[in-house]
């Protein structure tokens, strides 16, 4: 792991982004391959693998059950399946770092296994919330003891045989809903998760690859319980999250001219598109293809000037992660961007709404938080010194600002950086920003 708090970012102000460039592999879909892989019959060859911090955190948890993982090598994973029923119990807790999503999907996983686990992670995911999925789960008859205020460690108890349920979820959550998907597969009968409105599909597409029988009716996704799941190789499309960064930067930046290759475009991630597009941004999807059952294309973006807009809520849960880089467009927009139905912001790595505003208006941008979201006025972005409070995208959204602002800036605490794009500042100064990482005494 990291020492969080050392690292700075320094970036002049100015420039603009051009050429190819790939972004690291995706994030959600290099999770669910592990797990997918690992329980499967047979061999997973993967290409395109996210060597971040957060994924590496779940293939090691694996390894420590037992499952023999080559890689990876250059994005390159061979995961040896052992089965549905072929983990060992791991020799202590399983640390999962920074990462939120492995540890919800583990949760649901490892309640339908013959040993007891814990979960744990570092001190930002130990004060998440865990009861959105604990509960639905401990409803499956899953035993799961956490602290006092429904946080991790997860001490995961095994012996309860699980039932599937029929659960409505209170919030739009792809972790909520793969955790009892990947419980279900390990229940008696048909578990069924409804969702208030679409979020990331990749675990039932995953399903399908692997030969799993999931179905779709409107807004409710079931599966039975007891199969099988057969190896499938995949090709893991870059993360649209992650490219999120380089389209606000080249919109905002004068005569930016960038491609951003292989990138996964998955309906239920491309709200960051739309909205972009809304605003008046100018991205083109070219070479749109299909790729181990999810939609990838190559996305040409120029400068363009942007305006303020009300973001439509049904594509919040659609774009959830790219807010930080939206915050930065829109203080760049010209007129008022409302923001409103995000309150899931405040529970990611960090409180997004509330640290983006202080970063904002730190760099002298009017941006008012609000309970369940913020209002922006654009205008010019002054420069100086922002807290990114270890969080790998509020970090990486303040870099990108930089090519709009009057002075430097700096941003503090950017280790994270690792746990979902490697090499982020490298490939960013390769497109153009001007910014180099270093350490402060
Ligand atoms: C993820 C789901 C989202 C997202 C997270 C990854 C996933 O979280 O923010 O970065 O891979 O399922 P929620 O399910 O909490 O919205």
């Amino acid at each position: 792991m990291n020492s969080p708090g050392k690292l700075l970012f320094k970036i002049d102000a100015g420039g603009c982004l051009g050429g190819r460039l790939r972004v690291p592999g995706d994030k959600s879909i290099s999770h669910r391959v592990i797990m997918l892989g690992s329980l499967a019959l047979g061999v997973t060859r993967v290409s395109g693998f996210l060597e971040g911090e957060d994924s590496l955190a779940t293939l090691q948890a694996f390894r420590r059950m037992g499952v023999s993982i080559e890689g990876p090598d250059k994005g390159c994973v061979t995961i040896q399946g052992v089965g549905m029923h072929g983990l060992q119990q791991p020799d202590g807790p399983l640390d999962l770092g920074n990462s939120g999503t492995s540890m919800r999907l583990l949760a649901g996983l490892m309640s339908g296994q013959a040993f007891p686990v814990t979960l744990t992670g570092d001190s930002s995911l130990c004060s998440r919330p865990m009861r959105r999925i604990t509960e639905p789960l401990a409803r499956m008859g899953a035993r799961i003891e956490s602290s006092s205020e429904g946080t991790a460690p997860l001490r995961i108890e095994c012996g309860g045989a699980l039932v599937g349920i029929n659960y409505l979820m209170p919030v739009a959550s792809a972790q909520v809903k793969s955790s009892l998907l990947l419980a279900g597969l390990y229940a008696e009968g048909d578990t069924c998760v409804s969702e208030p409105a679409p979020t990331r599909d990749h675990t039932e597409r995953m399903l399908h690859g692997f030969g799993y029988q999931v179905s779709r009716n409107g807004n409710r996704i079931c599966l039975t319980g007891g199969g099988m799941l057969t190896a499938s190789d995949l090709d893991i499309p870059a993360d649209i999250s992650s490219a999120a960064f380089f389209l606000v930067g080249a919109t905002i930046a004068e005569k930016s001219d960038l491609i951003l290759e292989h990138v996964g475009i998955n309906p239920t991630r491309d709200g960051v598109i739309n909205i972009l597009r809304q605003m008046g941004a100018d991205i083109e999807v070219l070479n749109l293809r299909s790729v181990g059952g999810e939609q990838v294309a190559d996305l040409r973006v120029r400068s363009a000037d942007l305006r303020g807009v009300r973001i439509p809520p049904d594509q919040v849960p659609l774009a959830i992660d790219e807010f930080p880089a939206l915050f930065i467009a829109a203080a760049c927009a010209d007129g008022e961007t409302v923001l409103t139905g995000a309150a899931e912001l405040r529970v990611k790595e960090s409180d997004r709404i509330q640290v983006m505003a202080d970063g904002l208006i730190a760099l002298g941008v009017d941006a008012r938080p609000t309970a369940d979201g913020m209002i922006i006025k654009g205008g010019s972005i002054a420069g100086g010194r922002v807290l990114s409070h270890g969080d790998h995208r509020i970090a990486m959204a303040f870099a990108m600002a930089a090519l709009r602002s009057d002075k430097p800036i700096v941003v503090e605490d950017c280790a994270n950086v690792n746990t979902s794009f490697p090499g982020f500042v490298d490939l960013a100064a390769t497109a153009g920003l001007a910014i180099r990482s270093y350490k402060e005494a």
